[in-house]
């Protein structure tokens, strides 16, 4: 099955090629707009993935060498996202299905991260555990099959890839900052501040990163400017330890209360080096599998869309014209918020 994903949920338009298993195109077009104003403007970003998107899509489908009609379906991201980013994407997918008489498939951007992982030579068996950390979401979610996903815990505040946007903000660097702030940790001291890990003591799987985006911010503001660029490599070591440290503590505190063997990094934040290493080290230390994409499949991109949507497609389901886009959308069950008994999964 031969599917082009599209997914348009925040600042990257992206379009891909995949058949199968197999990634034919995957091709990114990171907005640049939003690097001025710390963040990402929703309006700006919906008016530049109408901009960017056709020839993303257009490029994806040359790279491929794959004519509109030798396409089987299409999957576009229908939500969590900016409203506005959503529906470009939704209502490209849409026009081009209906234009080219094609099945197409809404997709939940964080079951796109998790597909991912199906999109590398060693994917995971079932059942397994998959951290998704992202600019919007930290989440640990069990994955009992194909479209049968249970939250067990999530950030009651920032999401991890938020506090290292914020933090990478406050020493001095444009957005998104976790690739700058985790360049510069990488050559500073990891111990040179005792930065809080919050939550590691709750008898729970959910995070906060709140407070420590703040205790970086007093930790900054009680230094001279000199000192600060003296310490901007031991501060950005210190502050991502915490974040690792927390990550992979109640990753593996998680896979050992569910005995699950397997375990998944997903999402934007999974490309972070000292992420994947520490977690790997911990999982091999259990005798746990560790699933892991390339960067480029961590961070948004089509492709991992394409390939939860040919999950669906192959599995019967077709989304209908009523699709909306959902910005607030959730993933599965979520256990955090209603205790429910787990068979509810298995069941569907
Ligand atoms: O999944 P993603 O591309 O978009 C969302 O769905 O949010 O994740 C983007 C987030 C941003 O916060 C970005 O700073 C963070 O992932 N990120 C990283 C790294 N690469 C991207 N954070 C830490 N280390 C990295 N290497
Ligand atoms: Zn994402």
């Amino acid at each position: 099955m031969r599917i082009l994903g599209i997914e348009t949920s925040c600042d990257d338009s992206a379009a891909a090629v995949v058949e199968d298993d197999r990634i034919l195109a995957n091709v990114i077009s990171s907005q640049a707009i939003h690097q001025d104003y710390g963040g990402v403007v929703p309006e700006y970003a919906s008016r530049a993935h109408l901009r960017l998107l056709p020839a993303v899509m257009k490029s994806a489908l040359r790279q491929a060498q794959v004519q509109l009609s030798e396409l089987d379906g299409i999957a576009v991201t229908y939500g969590p996202g900016l409203a506005g980013s959503v529906l470009v994407g939704l209502n490209v997918a849409k026009s081009l299905a209906l234009a080219l008489e094609l099945p197409w498939v809404g997709v939940n951007h964080l079951e796109g991260h998790i597909f991912a992982n199906f999109l590398i030579p060693d994917s995971p068996t079932f059942p397994f555990l998959c951290l998704i950390v992202s600019g919007g979401h930290t989440q640990l979610v069990i994955v009992e099959a194909e479209e049968c996903y249970r939250t067990i815990g999530r950030t009651i505040d920032d999401a991890a890839g938020e506090a290292f946007d914020k933090v990478a903000r406050v020493l001095g660097f444009g957005y998104p900052g976790g690739p700058a702030v985790a360049r510069l940790a990488e050559s500073g001291d990891p111990q040179r501040v005792t930065f809080p890990r919050a939550m590691m003591e709750e008898d729970n799987f959910d995070f906060s990163f709140s407070g420590l985006k703040t205790a970086v911010l007093y930790y900054v503001r009680a230094l001279s400017e000199d000192e600060v660029q003296r310490q901007l490599s031991d501060i950005a070591a210190s502050f991502q330890a915490a974040v690792v440290d927390v990550l992979v503590r109640k990753t593996i505190a998680a896979a050992e209360k569910y005995e699950l063997p397997t375990i998944c990094l997903a999402g934007g934040v999974a490309a972070n080096k000292a992420l994947r290493q520490a977690l790997a080290a911990e999982a091999a230390a259990r005798g746990c599998r560790l699933h892991v994409p390339p960067p480029v499949l961590c961070t948004d991109n089509g492709a991992m869309i394409a390939r939860a949507g040919i999950s669906h497609l192959q599995r019967g389901r077709r989304s209908s014209d009523e699709l909306r886009a959902e910005p607030a959308l959730t993933l599965g069950f979520d256990e955090t918020s209603t205790p429910e008994p787990y068979q509810r999964c298995t069941q569907r």
